[in-house]
């Protein structure tokens, strides 16, 4: 018996040692130790034998799959390496000097947008700062003047966290970080991502970016305002832009305003894209409210100050002609290539 054991183990290994594949390995492994493998299959047959003889064969035969089984594993660990130093080899053999496929990624139109502007206000003297996405309801709310139960908040459902922080709503919520951090006087911009609980349709989304900007200092006015917006915006259109102010309402400036610029598709003289009207509005703004110079470590008797938000999703899709909101976030390749921003 013995013998005839030693020989199913030297058959066996030799069948292991010719194995190269991981596939085969497992097939062989199932195959062999499995119930109808050879060795099982001396333990069931071992009827005949007396209790001593069963006892001795079959400490053999479990003795013999181990053994097996640990010449399998240690195989196993070969043909890892194997086929590591395989894939190496393919890696290596990639030839860096071809020349690369002009399907890269690029840039979205969102962020090409962003960055013209931050360069814009850059050139002026502000700062471009980081706000945070998940936000405190003091921060979104009220440090912005907007205390719970306010009318303004229904306007800016949004998602809650289960520990009470929320997405923020509008870049506004750094607002008063960014005040507590620099204090007057102060030039800041502040691009970022905003979520609301929306239904979706082609000028609605859940996400969408917006660009905040705030500049405080003695003697800020609404023509302070003007002549930043007026700057800024005949940058972003390159073209010689007029805005106008009309009354709007946000708790957090006082006056508050809609600005609307002369139509930069016909020149104001009226189109589809301005409705025939000749203005496009464009950007809430005003003058900070006191309250929130307050909340902010500001005062208000001192300083003053405007504020203002443009809707930077919005801003790109005028820019490349893009008339559904929901492909900014599509994730559609083919909306990058139709705008031809590469
Ligand atoms: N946060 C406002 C919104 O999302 C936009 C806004 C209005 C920002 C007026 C301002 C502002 O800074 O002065 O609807």
């Amino acid at each position: 018996m013995e013998e005839n054991l030693n020989k199913i183990k030297e058959r066996l290994e030799s069948q292991i040692s010719k194995i190269q594949e991981m596939n085969d390995l497992d097939k062989f492994k199932s195959e062999i130790l499995g119930k109808k493998g050879e060795l099982t299959q001396i333990l069931k047959n071992m009827k005949n034998y007396d209790e001593n003889e069963r006892r001795k064969v079959g400490k053999a035969v479990n003795d013999a799959k181990n053994n097996i089984e640990a010449k399998i594993e240690e195989k196993r660990e070969i043909i890892k390496k194997i086929e590591l130093s395989k894939r190496l080899e393919k890696i290596e053999r990639i030839d860096f000097s071809l020349p690369v496929s002009d399907e890269l990624g690029s840039l979205h139109p969102i962020t090409v947008v962003q960055r013209e502007i931050e360069e814009i206000f850059r050139t002026m003297g502000f700062t471009v700062e980081d706000g945070n996405e998940v936000e405190t309801e003091y921060n979104n709310f009220e440090a912005v003047n907007v205390p719970k139960y306010h009318p303004a908040r229904d306007m800016q459902d949004t998602y809650w966290l289960e520990n009470g922080q929320l997405l923020k709503t509008q870049t506004s919520a750094a607002q008063n970080r960014i005040m507590k951090k620099y204090g007057a006087p102060l030039k800041a911009i502040f691009p970022g991502r905003c979520f609301r609980n929306e239904s979706l349709d082609a000028s609605h989304e859940n996400t969408f970016f917006q660009l905040e900007g705030m500049m405080i200092d003695e003697d800020i006015s609404v023509a302070n305002l003007i002549y930043f917006m007026k700057t800024t915006l005949s940058e972003i259109f390159k073209k010689d832009l007029k805005v106008r102010l009309r009354p709007g309402f946000f708790p957090f400036v006082e006056p508050g305003f809609e600005l609307d610029v002369s139509c930069m598709y016909c020149n104001g003289e009226g189109c589809k894209v301005c409705k025939h009207g000749g203005w496009i509005e464009l950007c809430p703004c005003g003058l900070i409210h006191p309250n929130v110079l307050k909340m902010g470590g500001i005062d208000s008797e001192k300083y003053s100050g405007f504020a203002f938000g443009l809707g930077l999703s919005r801003l790109a899709m005028m820019k490349y002609g893009i008339n559904d909101l929901r492909y900014l976030n599509s994730g559609d390749l083919r909306v990058l290539k139709q705008i031809g921003i590469r």
